[in-house]
């Protein structure tokens, strides 16, 4: 089957990376149509964490030109937000819990302010227990469940298109779905996180990607007076009344959306820390998502080394914060616009085939 009106470009996964792909491809003049299984993916699992500086500043490591895509992808948020009528939550509060964590802070505070940004050192509130805290005012989150309507209403209210479908199968310029269609395009971009790995023998590049668990908890407990509390690998975020808790991480584990009980046990008990109150709270909801992640962590964004198609994925820990950046850098990749050279050696889907 053609589509009624061929579109330019097809992508795969209306999650954020593909949403907002395909709303900054439209904004570029594009015909784009969106294919998506309508089953819950990383974006919509995930705490909607919009957090440069604790995600990828924390880390000295880090590369500067990642960084600065990371800080640009922020920025781009605070537009699309009073767009799309999407609400960002801040400031963030970082808690140190032991000393070797308030030398990890200190590094971070003082990169932070090389870059211009603010993390200010504030006493702990009450009913937190740690050793030390820092406020980071440009520090969001996003809810994502709601941020994903909002960014389809988006995409469709620009033109684009929705396809409900499981996409099987990929060549050149072409598309299978599950139940027997074939759908056309110039350009396929994929970007439905870790399931492209279904497409790893008619796509080799999406052999480096690889998934890591990451499981969440809602509880009903009074929200906390700073809305995004973070420590070492835990956070609690103060969202529709209650708190949800992230996140854990575990690249071992099967690639299945299961929730299991040690993990959670382990993630409650480290965050029941932190807060004693949690212990009479109760649990209303658990989930699991894959995110998906690459040998150096950074993400594949880019040519996939077969004709026409474009991989957006790899976004590991920051598929939220760097979707708007993604869908602007693959606008100006596909419109045939020179980039960063940093950053398309950096991004490459090729870097790691041998
Ligand atoms: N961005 C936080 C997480 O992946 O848990």
């Amino acid at each position: 089957m053609t589509l009624p009106r061929h579109p330019s470009i097809m992508i795969v996964g209306a999650g954020p990376v593909g949403l907002c792909t395909g709303i900054a491809l439209l904004k570029d003049g594009h015909r784009v149509a969106l294919v998506d299984s309508g089953a819950h993916g990383a974006g919509w699992a995930s705490g909607g964490m919009l957090a440069p500086l604790y995600e990828m500043a924390a880390d000295p490591t880090c590369p500067d030109p990642y960084v600065q895509f990371a800080l640009k992808s922020a920025e781009l948020w605070q537009v699309l937000a009073q767009t799309c009528a999407v609400d960002l939550q801040s400031p963030s509060l970082f808690l140190a819990r032991t000393q070797e964590e308030v030398e990890v802070l200190l590094g971070l505070q003082q990169r932070a302010n090389r870059l211009g940004l603010e993390v200010a050192t504030v006493p702990v509130p009450a009913g937190l227990r740690a050793q030390a805290a820092f406020q980071a005012p440009s520090e969001r989150s996003l809810d994502p469940r709601a941020a994903l309507k909002s960014l389809m209403n988006q995409f469709q209210s620009l033109g684009g298109d929705l396809l409900v479908g499981q996409a099987n199968a990929i060549s050149p310029h072409r598309l299978g779905l599950l139940d027997g269609r074939t759908l056309e395009a110039e350009t396929i971009v994929l970007a439905h996180g870790f399931n492209a790995t279904s497409f790893r023998q008619s796509v080799p590049t999406l052999k480096a990607l690889r998934p890591v668990k990451g499981q969440m908890a809602r509880v009903a407990h009074p929200e906390l007076a700073s809305p995004i509390v973070r420590a070492g690998r835990i956070y609690v975020l103060s969202r529709s009344g209650g708190l949800v808790i992230g996140a854990t991480s575990d690249p071992l584990a099967p690639p299945a959306p299961s929730v299991d009980v040690d993990p959670v046990l382990t993630l409650l008990s480290e965050a029941k820390e932190l807060l004693p109150s949690l212990a009479t709270a109760a649990v209303v909801e658990a989930w699991a998502g894959l995110r998906p992640d690459t040998p150096d962590h950074l993400p594949m964004v880019g040519a996939s080394g077969m004709d026409g198609i474009y991989l957006a994925t790899g976004t590991y820990r920051n598929g939220w914060l760097l979707a708007p950046a993604i869908g602007a850098y693959l606008t100006e990749l596909i419109s045939g616009k020179t980039l960063d050279q940093d950053l398309m050696n950096l991004f490459a889907p090729e870097r790691f085939s041998s």
